[in-house]
């Protein structure tokens, strides 16, 4: 079996060269799984899936989510491809966590590319919020230990379209719930990772402004390019990445110029509140 790993930067990221039916048949994928965790990101080059064949794949790792999105989400901007998040899609090119709007969020996520945008846009990056915890100052690690964030899906919303009409809002998916989430994630294995995401709002016991600063300060240093992994995307590309230790974000794109990806998520084991585990609910 051909299975060849380059590191992509020195913190996160593998590119893995693999055969494409080896690949799809799910006998490496444990093998990448640990490599996921270690280094947030695996890419794959000219794999060119059908959806069926992503589907199966995503099997291979886990269970995967369905919910409104389905099994599998169409990534655009164009309402008859992605009826359900067109009007929203921007919100995708801040940094983000799939799913704060739940106690429980997926493990990873599938990314294949359909249509591209043109060359300098539409890149997908991530940023390894486990590197992130790790080299903040004792001080930083102490003081925000113990804090808690509220999430609300509103205010990711907000910042992506700050001009919304309010027709606008109207098509804005208003199901998802706020939920207050650790600003560490404290991991089974005893690691720990930095939960920031577009849709944090304030921090619990904090002003306004004293909370909306140190979330700023920490996704500034959260997403120094050290931490960081800008995938360019070609044609058959494939790409998988931890939720539980990334952030990730699209470079913004033409919404007219057609990009499409097709995103199937695994379903996760971690909630973001250690405390949580034994009353998960979603
Ligand atoms: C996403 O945020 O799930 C999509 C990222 C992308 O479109 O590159």
């Amino acid at each position: 079996m051909r299975f060849r790993t380059t590191d992509l930067t020195p913190r996160i990221g593998t590119l893995i060269e693999i055969d494409r039916e080896t690949l799809l048949s799910g006998a490496a994928s444990n093998q990448i799984t640990e490599i996921l965790v270690q280094r947030g990101v695996v890419a794959f080059r000219d794999m060119e899936v059908t959806d069926d064949e992503q589907l199966k794949l995503a099997r291979s790792f886990r269970e995967v989510e369905g919910g409104k999105s389905g099994e599998l989400y169409r990534v655009s901007y164009d309402p008859k491809e992605n009826p359900v998040g067109a009007a929203i899609n921007i919100a995708s090119c801040f940094w983000h966590i799939d799913r704060t709007d739940v106690v429980l969020p997926p493990f990873a996520t599938i990314l294949s590319a359909k249509v591209l945008s043109p060359p300098g846009t539409g890149d997908t990056e991530f940023a390894n919020t486990y590197a992130a915890y790790e080299d903040l100052p004792d001080k930083d690690k102490l003081s925000i230990e113990p804090l808690r964030v509220e999430h609300r899906m509103e205010t990711a919303f907000r910042q992506a379209m700050p001009d919304a009409t309010e027709e606008e809002i109207a098509l804005w998916p208003n199901h998802m719930t706020p939920k207050i989430h650790p600003l560490v994630w404290r991991h089974r294995d005893g690691r720990k990772s930095l939960i920031l995401s577009n849709s944090a709002t304030r921090v619990i016991g904090m002003s306004e402004t004293e909370g909306r600063a140190l979330l700023d300060r920490l996704l500034a240093w959260a997403t120094k390019p050290e931490y960081c992994y800008r995938h360019r995307w070609r044609p058959g590309d494939l790409v998988m990445w931890n939720n539980t230790g990334t952030m990730h974000r699209a470079h913004y794109y033409d919404p007219k110029c057609g990009r499409r990806m097709h995103r199937t998520a695994l379903v996760g084991d971690e909630p973001f509140d250690a405390d949580k585990v034994s009353a998960v609910t979603v």
